[in-house]
């Protein structure tokens, strides 16, 4: 057994040896020792830990004293050199009170957790009482994840700024960008960065320390950072982990042994938290909550003294339609101000202040986030300076209204605004989604406005039908929004909706791991070499059907190994779930995009066509690249101008599709010429504007298309891709190929034509049938087509709305399907007696009639059971 070892070990050296241009950067850093031991001690640690990750007994695992080399650093005090007023503001924040508890617990802890109110200061201070404390002074760094983007860049700006320090320091590295050098010692990233760090680095090297902030938000990654990291800390020694949460309900990760065999300790802040007088609505709440907030607003800024206002609503398309009323509602006046002395000053912000109420582009109908940079540019380019107090205590009663948009879409310069002071003699009214209610603290809120409801994506594991649904929030989401009103001085909280309603909510949001598809996590954790996903020790497991949902599609996508064929059904749940990982399901797992479109670009190489998968699945997987208009108008005359609108985006949309063999690509091949236009078009923000695209997806698109080109040369170091941002539309053949590879990887997603014949039911006509839905779905109006109607289609998701439509619809030729998905088709006899609307063979294909997709009612996908 040793000698097997020994002979593994070796193996794992040369690796290690061939690899060494990519791991030179932490060479340079760590220089300790011989190089080669190193090498050979972490492989062996990381086979531990990886062992240990999919041990059904962790405890034995984990109370052993585990090999680590390196001795303990030496406690240090390193000084920061602080501006005086930064100094002065920190020491107001709970979290410094708690200095010395919580450097102390870590010490004496691998693991600790800090629970602490919203705004206590977990975020920006405890990374560096760590930098203080020596943590990062040694070859370690000290790292921080977030899970979101917005979040991750604006605090490692912060921090920066705290310490007075370079952000080659204190930086970020979020999925598309970051400022890391070798010099960093504080690093904020999204979560799903660090899980990708782990995939090169199981042991996570260069962490001395590892910060998972806004566990209670319980983001997916969150989860499985938690549950690798559980596994990774006892082997590091002496590397620590903190988990940080913006509520007490931590039980997930401290109460639970097959995480940590032994309870965490648990450090509450308390935060200095000013009472909330919450209000809540007598009425019944109504449906319009979005009016019942504007008219709250209105009465709140009418009849209560200064302070700011934090109005929470569900999405971007409500907050928008809040921004443009409440700046219509409250605009400058010029006859109300007639002031004295400070005049010039006045004017000067009345003047920035017009620019903002009154749109300046006269057409209402600019929308999100594009419009709006615009016009913030300019405002913070006038307001600079800041004209101070003076003379306004003899202003108008009623403060002009400065109304900030803020959600996670928006444009981070823009989302930067909420934190800056608002004009002078202006009252500040952020108009949010639930961005606000924890990662972000903006300074000056006394009131707070909450509809009581979030948009969640719904996801059905069954029928893979995904839908965005307005619900209820929870008791735990609302008082975090209520506590947003008491940071800086006692606050009031409007909620608009009964006290009886409220004490219906649940109690806490659930876990996101439980409500949504895990094919990504599971292909990510094949890679790690966790096979057994079923003992990975989740904080919350995800449903054993969404396992198996994912292994099911993993082998269907040729990323796992099939199943070996067993008997009974006790057996069949064992092997479906530890299927081992395939050499494509590596190179898919190598790309930093949903399996699916994994499979796509490991197919892409074929006919020249990669640049153009790597375009479309970079369009496919940054979201909403279009503008909305779909959203309901406010007003007759919004809707006319809407109508236009929407008649002008059709026909670019049309001109992209191309004709002929191109329009058969679908909407994807209008991702593909909006992309290529675009770019052709220096990506400028007007054209975006002018065409309907959203600017920040048309950046994301072209950063995520360099990073995939960068992917497929790793894996395929014969591609030699390099990025042409601006590139000729594709050929005809390549058009087909394209359709083809789209095939390869939407397999699952296939949907077929239900043909007059068959239709027996009104609600069918022009529907769709997929296998594992019972209801119609149906081609969107604004997919290019909506008219053409093809026999055959694959889809990106079906999105429910009024209806079940398939969003970005791409055609497929049916002689394909037997060829490219033999797995979902069955090839000889019926299984049993065909339907009796069974569709007559039309003899092209040869398995035509007997392939499941040609039944009526298109049983569970149809795997071959002989
Ligand atoms: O993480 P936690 O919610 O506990 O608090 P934090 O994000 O560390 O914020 C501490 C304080 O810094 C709050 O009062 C924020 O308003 C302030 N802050 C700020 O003024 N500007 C930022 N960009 C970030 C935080
Ligand atoms: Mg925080």
């Amino acid at each position: 057994e040793q000698e097997e070892e020994e002979e593994e070990e070796e193996e794992k050296e040369e690796d290690t040896n061939n690899t060494t241009d990519s791991s030179s950067e932490d060479d340079d850093e760590e220089e300790e020792g011989d190089p080669v031991e190193a090498a050979d001690v972490r492989s062996a640690e990381e086979e531990k830990a990886v062992e240990a990750v999919q041990d059904k007994a962790p405890e034995k695992m984990l109370t052993k004293e585990l090999c680590n080399k390196r001795k303990p650093q030496p406690a240090v005090f390193i000084p920061v050199d602080r501006l005086p007023e930064i100094q002065a503001a920190r020491l107001k924040l709970p979290v410094l009170g708690e200095e010395q508890v919580i450097m102390e617990a870590v010490r004496e802890n691998m693991c600790v957790v800090l629970c602490g109110e919203t705004g206590s200061g977990k975020t920006t201070q405890i990374p560096q009482f760590l930098y203080e404390a020596g943590y990062a002074s040694g070859d370690g760094i000290i790292g921080i994840t977030e899970p979101r983007r917005v979040a991750a860049v604006s605090m490692s700006q912060r921090v920066a700024m705290e310490m007075n320090m370079s952000t080659r320091v204190v930086s970020y590295q979020i999925r598309y960008e970051g400022n890391v050098t070798s010099d960093t010692k504080i690093k904020f990233m999204t979560d799903g960065v660090l899980l990708k760090e782990i995939q090169k680095d199981f042991l996570l090297q260069k962490y001395r320390v590892i910060i998972i902030d806004e566990a209670h938000e319980r983001s997916v990654y969150t989860d499985i950072l938690i549950g690798l990291l559980s596994r990774i800390v006892p082997l590091r020694r002496p590397m620590k982990l903190l988990i940080m949460s913006a509520t007490l309900r931590v039980e997930d990760f401290t109460e639970n042994k097959k995480l940590f065999p032994r309870p965490l300790p648990v450090i509450k802040v308390d935060a200095r938290q000013f009472p909330v007088t919450v209000h809540f609505n007598r009425r019944t709440p109504t449906d319009d909550y979005v009016g019942e907030a504007f008219r709250k607003i209105c009465k709140i800024h009418r009849m209560l003294p200064p302070g700011g206002i934090l109005v929470f609503l569900t999405g971007q398309a409500e907050v928008h339609s809040m921004c443009r009323r409440l700046r219509r509602a409250f605009p400058f006046r010029s006859n109300r101000t007639g002031l004295g002395g400070s005049l010039i000053y006045l004017n000067l912000n009345h003047f920035c202040i017009y620019k903002l109420n009154i749109s300046p582009f006269g057409d209402e109908d600019r929308q999100a986030g594009i419009g709006d940079e615009e016009d913030g540019s300019d405002l913070d380019l006038e307001l600079g300076d800041d004209p101070g107090d003076e003379g306004l205590e003899k202003c108008d009663p009623m403060l002009p209204l400065y109304v900030l948009p803020l959600y996670s879409l928006l444009a981070p310069e823009q989302q930067g605004k909420v934190f800056r002071p608002p004009p002078a003699g202006t009252r500040l009214c952020v108009v949010a989604t639930n961005v606000a209610e924890t990662s972000l603290t903006i300074p000056g809120i006394k009131y707070v406005v909450d509809c009581g409801r979030v948009k969640k994506r719904f996801y059905d594991r069954v029928t893979g039908v995904s839908s965005f649904r307005v619900t209820w929030t929870s008791q735990a989401s609302a008082n975090q929004r209520a506590g947003r009103a008491g940071r800086t001085e006692p606050g009031h909280c409007y909620r608009l909706y009964s006290s009886a309603v409220f004490s219906d909510f649940q109690e806490f949001s659930e876990a996101e791991i439980t409500r949504r598809p895990v094919d990504d996590l599971v292909l990510q954790m094949k890679d790690l070499n966790i096979e057994k996903v079923v003992n990975f020790p989740f904080p919350t497991p995800p449903s054993m059907e969404a396992l198996v949902a994912a292994e099911h599609l993993l082998v269907s996508l040729g990323a796992l190994e099939e199943p070996p064929r067993v008997r009974s059904a006790k057996d069949m749940e064992r092997v479906r779930l530890s299927c081992p990982i395939t050499p494509l399901g590596r190179a898919m797992a190598a790309f930093p995009v949903a399996p699916r479109y994994a499979k796509m670009l490991a197919m892409g190489k074929q006919q020249g066509c990669l640049p153009y998968v790597i375009t479309l699945v970079a369009a496919m997987t940054v979201r909403e690249i279009f503008e909305e208009t779909d959203r309901p108008a406010a007003s007759e005359e919004e809707n006319a101008k809407m109508a236009q609108r929407r008649a002008r985006l059709g026909q670019m949309r049309r001109l992209w599709a191309g004709q002929g063999a191109s329009l058969l690509l679908g909407d994807l091949m209008v991702m593909l010429g909006a992309v290529g236009a675009c770019e052709y078009a220096g990506c400028t923000p007007k054209f975006c504007q002018e065409n309907g695209l959203r600017y920040k997806a048309m950046l994301e698109i072209r950063q995520l298309r360099g990073q995939l080109t960068t992917a497929v040369n790793a894996v395929d170091p014969e591609a030699r891709l390099y990025l042409d941002a601006k590139m000729a539309p594709p050929t005809e053949s390549q058009v087909l190929c394209l359709q083809q590879i789209v095939l390869a990887g939407l397999g699952d997603h296939l949907a077929r034509r239900v043909q007059v014949e068959e239709l027996l039911d009104p609600k069918w006509h022009n529907g769709y049938k997929t296998p594992l839905l019972d209801s119609p779905v149906f081609i969107h109006p604004n997919s290019v087509l909506f008219k053409t109607l093809p026999d055959y289609v694959v889809y990106q998701e079906v999105l429910e709305t009024s209806k079940m439509y398939m969003r970005g619809v791409s055609a497929v030729q049916e002689e394909w399907i037997p060829q490219i998905l033999p797995r979902y088709c069955h090839f000889g006899p019926p299984l049993e007696d065909p339907p009796p609307r069974f569709c007559p063979d039309s003899g092209r294909v040869k398995c035509h009639c007997k392939s499941t997709f040609f039944r009526v009612g298109w049983p569970l996908p149809a795997v071959e059971r002989d």
